[in-house]
C-alpha cells in the first residue's frame, strides 16, 4: 500500500468541513498510513472526539495541558513523531495562527514546533478566503515552505452561498499526501547540493564597503527548489533581506573570502550552483579604523585587488561536484561568452540572463535565462524567479539522472 508505514497527524480545527475529515481518515488509513488526530476546541462543536477515535483506532489528543498526555508522548513529541502534519480542515483562524507564530492551544504549538512538511486543507466562507488578511496570511505560509491543497470551488455547507472556499474531497487531500511523502517525486533525495546567493560586502574600513544590487532572490527560490525535490541543501547567503529558506540550512557570509571557505568547507557535494554575484574586486587593504576626511585633501585612492573566483575554484576542485553550475550576467554574444564561461569555469551549465536595468532582473521577481551547456542553448521564456528555480531544479534532477 502506497502509504505503508507513513505516519500523518491530522489536525482537525472547528469547521463545518471536519465532517469530511472522517473520512478522510478512512481513506488514508485503507492506504496503509498510521493516523494520530489532534481536534481543536471547535472541531469538537462539529465532530466528536468518539467518532475520530473510532475511526483512526486510537487517542484522540485535544489539550495542551493534559497531564497524561504530556507524560505519555509531549506536545513536542507529537510535532516531531511523525511523517506529515496535515490540517484538514484549516480554518481561517487557524491559518491566521500559524501565519503569525501563536501558539495557544495544542494544535497551534504543534504546528509552531514541528520540523516536518506541512499540509494544509483550507475550508471556510469565500469572503473570508477573500479577505485581505487571509491572503497576506496565504502568501506568508507559501513563504514558509507550507504546501496548500485548496480551497474548492463550489457551494458551501452552511449557506445557499457559492464561491472558493470549500475543503478539498478527501481524495484529493489523499493525493497530495502521497504527493509529498512519495519518494518518487523527490528524485534527489540523498544528493547534496551547495547554493551560493545574493552579494557580497567587501569592506573598505568598519563602515563601509563595496556591493552589489543583487537579492539573493533567484538563489533562494533555486536552494528551496531544490530541497523540495529532497536534496540536502546548504545555502552560503552573503548580506540579503530576505529570510532564510524552509528546508534548507543557511550560512551567512559577508566577504567573496568567507563564501569561498564556506563553500570549499562543504564539499563533497553532488551539485553546486553558484548564483551569488560576488564581487570581482575587494579593496587590497582595508582600514582597521574608519577613514577620516582631511579637510582640503583629495581623497586617498582605494587599491582594488581580484576576489578569488568561487565558481572555476569548485569547478576545478579535487572534489569537484557531478554538477556545476554557473550564472553569467550578459547582454551580447550570449551563447559565445556562455560556451568560453563553461570552459574556463569547469562548469557543466551556465545560466546566462540579461541584467541590464531595462531588464529589472536585479532586485526583481522575474528572469528570463538561457540555459548554456556542451548540448547547446536552450532560451527559457520570462518566468518568475521561483518558476525558473522550479524548472533549474527539475533539469539538474534530470542530469544527474
Ligand atoms: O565571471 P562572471 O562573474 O561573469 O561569472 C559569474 C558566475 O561566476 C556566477 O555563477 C557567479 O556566482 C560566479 N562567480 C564566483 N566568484 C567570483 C565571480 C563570479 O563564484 N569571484
Amino acid at each position: 500500500m502506497v502509504l505503508n508505514g507513513k505516519r500523518i497527524l491530522l489536525i482537525i480545527s472547528g469547521g463545518i468541513a471536519a465532517y469530511k475529515s472522517l473520512d478522510l481518515i478512512r481513506r488514508l488509513r485503507e492506504r496503509g498510513a498510521e493516523v494520530r488526530p489532534i481536534m481543536t476546541k471547535a472541531a469538537q462543536e462539529f465532530i466528536t472526539p468518539l467518532a475520530v477515535g473510532a475511526l483512526s483506532s486510537g487517542h484522540v489528543y485535544a489539550d495542551l495541558f493534559s497531564r497524561e498526555d504530556e507524560q505519555d508522548v509531549g506536545h513536542i513529541r507529537l510535532a516531531r513523531d511523525c511523517d506529515l502534519v496535515l490540517v484538514a480542515p484549516a480554518t481561517a483562524n487557524l491559518m491566521a495562527k500559524i501565519a503569525n507564530g501563536l501558539a495557544d492551544d495544542l494544535a497551534s504549538t504543534v504546528l509552531l514546533a514541528t520540523d516536518r512538511p506541512v499540509l494544509l486543507a483550507p475550508a471556510m466562507n469565500p469572503k473570508m478566503w477573500a479577505a485581505a488578511p487571509t491572503r497576506r496570511n496565504v502568501e506568508t505560509l507559501k513563504g514558509d515552505g507550507i504546501t496548500l491543497i485548496g480551497p474548492m470551488a463550489g457551494e458551501m455547507a452552511e449557506s445557499n452561498e457559492a464561491g472558493v472556499g470549500r475543503m478539498a474531497e478527501p481524495l484529493q487531500i489523499v493525493d497530495a499526501v502521497i504527493g509529498m511523502l512519495d519518494d518518487g517525486a523527490k528524485p534527489l533525495k540523498g544528493r547534496t547540493a551547495i547554493v551560493t546567493s545574493g552579494p557580497t560586502h567587501e569592506p573598505i574600513d568598519p563602515v563601509r564597503y563595496i556591493a552589489n544590487r543583487s537579492s539573493g532572490k533567484q538563489g533562494h527560490a533555486i536552494a528551496a527548489a531544490l530541497a523540495r525535490l529532497g536534496a540536502d541543501v546548504t545555502l552560503i547567503s552573503g548580506p540579503v533581506t530576505i529570510p532564510d529558506p524552509a528546508g534548507v540550512t543557511t550560512v551567512h557570509v559577508e566577504r567573496a573570502e568567507e563564501m569561498l571557505e564556506a563553500v570549499t568547507r562543504h564539499l563533497p557535494a553532488d551539485i553546486a550552483v553558484m548564483v551569488a554575484a560576488v564581487a570581482d574586486w575587494r579593496v587590497a587593504a582595508s582600514s582597521g579604523q574608519k577613514i577620516k576626511k582631511q579637510p582640503g585633501e583629495a581623497p586617498a585612492p582605494l587599491a582594488l585587488t581580484e576576489n578569488p573566483d568561487i565558481l572555476k575554484t569548485v569547478g576545478h576542485h579535487q572534489k569537484r561536484p557531478k554538477l556545476v553550475v554557473g550564472f553569467a550576467a550578459e547582454t551580447e554574444n550570449v551563447e559565445a561568452n556562455g560556451r568560453a564561461k563553461l570552459a574556463r569555469k569547469g562548469a557543466d551549465m551556465i545560466v546566462a540572463n540579461d541584467v541590464s536595468p531595462e531588464s529589472g532582473v536585479m532586485g526583481g521577481n522575474r528572469n528570463r535565462v538561457k540555459i548554456i551547456s556542451a548540448e547547446g542553448i536552450d532560451e527559457w521564456p520570462d518566468l518568475a524567479k521561483d518558476d525558473v528555480a522550479e524548472r533549474l531544479a527539475a533539469l539538474i534532477a534530470q542530469r544527474l539522472d
